[in-house]
């Protein structure tokens, strides 16, 4: 059996990829800290997979714990590497933090698998490396590294470091995956997006409003150049998402040396559009209040996502009235996540 390790495979994105990958025919291992997710997500993934995970508790920073991880598991033939900490504003108070992280763990992890022989690799990259676009919808061979945050620094230096070890040994493949935005979940309802605290993102944030957690949703900006005033975005379902990374995976296995991959729908969609799809998906009103701008925040992105079609044969299938459905069975069936 082809075996993938996944770090960083316990949390939202890592645990749809699992399904997904088991359902295909993988073997998964997963090696999370929990620093971001919780144990209870494994026999989840199982109950959904059909198979047994070989979870593993190890910081991928940790040089030991990663080697010791590779010297247990010598059929580890691929990785994808989700392993990282996500929330802009904390990267912008704590940027050393997010560099020992997140450069930490890319480093660590690619010299355990030169050590041992791995070569395959797709990594979790994001559009934030495009920075604020000078055109949509935008392209790979848009300009890279005019990130306004540390995060999203942390993500184009680790494609620097991708791409610098693939010139250096040319038995490497590499798969950069640079995401719009996630959002949605398994549509059993038994696994989804389960931030600590308050949510970031808008889309957590409206399913807890939705679900009486939180009293309204603070719209943050009504004045971008955009038809309606509010930010548009390339929302994509998660499962789409996950498909993208099975097919990432099997380019790896045929191709070698780095690519970067749009994964997105190609459509835009206002945080208005938003909060007006999940209130038809749910049945429950949204309120909401026009809030300022977030510092940073950009108009409109959003992907061309034809590399992703003439490449890896992949495309999102799912709409936004499907994300927010899924996005609602999960949140109204496990109101506090999976402490319920
Ligand atoms: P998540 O926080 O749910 O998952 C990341 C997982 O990595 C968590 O389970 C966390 O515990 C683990 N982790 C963090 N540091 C670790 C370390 N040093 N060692 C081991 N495990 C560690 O986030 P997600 O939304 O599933 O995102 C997955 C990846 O995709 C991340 O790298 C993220 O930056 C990237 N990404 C996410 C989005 C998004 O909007 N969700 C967009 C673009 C890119
Ligand atoms: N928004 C609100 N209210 C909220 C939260 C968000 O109005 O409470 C708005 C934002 O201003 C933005 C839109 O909703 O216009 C989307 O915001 P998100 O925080 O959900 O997503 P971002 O596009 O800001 O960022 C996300 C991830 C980044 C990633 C980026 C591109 O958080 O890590 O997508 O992939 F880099």
């Amino acid at each position: 059996m082809n075996t993938v390790l996944l770090t960083g495979g316990a949390g939202y994105i890592g645990s749809h990829t699992a399904v997904c990958l088991m359902r295909c025919g993988y073997g998964v291992i997963i090696a999370d800290n929990l620093i971001n997710s919780v144990r209870e997500v494994i026999p989840r993934i199982e109950e959904l997979g059909g198979r047994a995970v070989r979870f593993h508790e190890v910081d991928m920073c940790d040089e030991r714990a990663v080697e010791e991880l590779f010297s247990a598991s010598p059929d580890i033939g691929s990785v994808i590497h989700f392993a990282g900490l996500k929330c802009v504003p904390e990267s912008v108070r704590e940027p050393l933090r997010y560099y020992q992280n997140n450069l930490g763990a890319t480093v660590t992890l690619m010299q355990a698998m030169q050590r041992h022989g791995v070569k395959r690799l797709v990594f979790s990259s994001s559009a934030t490396v495009y920075g604020d676009p000078e055109t949509v919808p935008i392209s790979e061979t848009a300009p890279v590294g005019g990130c306004t945050n540390a995060y999203g620094r942390s993500k184009y230096i680790s494609e620097c470091i991708m791409q610098d070890a693939c010139k250096a040994d040319a038995e490497l493949s590499v798969v950069l995956l640079r995401y719009f935005n996630p959002i949605g979940a398994d549509e059993s309802g038994r696994i989804g997006e389960n931030p600590f605290g308050v949510p970031n993102n808008l889309l957590p944030y409206v399913a807890q409003v939705a679900v009486g957690r939180r009293e309204k949703l603070f719209v943050n900006g009504n004045d971008y150049p955009t038809p309606d005033g509010t930010g548009v975005r390339d929302y994509i379902h998660v499962t789409d998402l996950a498909r993208g990374h099975e097919r990432a995976l099997r380019y790896t296995e045929a191709h070698k040396g780095c690519e970067a991959i749009n994964l997105g729908t190609g459509k835009g969609a206002s945080v208005l559009d938003v909060v007006r799809e999940f209130s038809n998906a749910s049945g429950v009103d949204i309120p909401f209040e026009f809030a300022p701008r977030r510092p940073g925040d950009i108009a409109v992105c959003y992907a061309d996502p034809r590399k992703a079609w003439e490449l890896l044969g992949w495309k999102a299938e799912k709409d936004l009235h499907d994300m927010c459905l899924d996005t609602w069975r999960w949140q109204s069936a496990n109101p506090n996540g999976y402490t319920d």
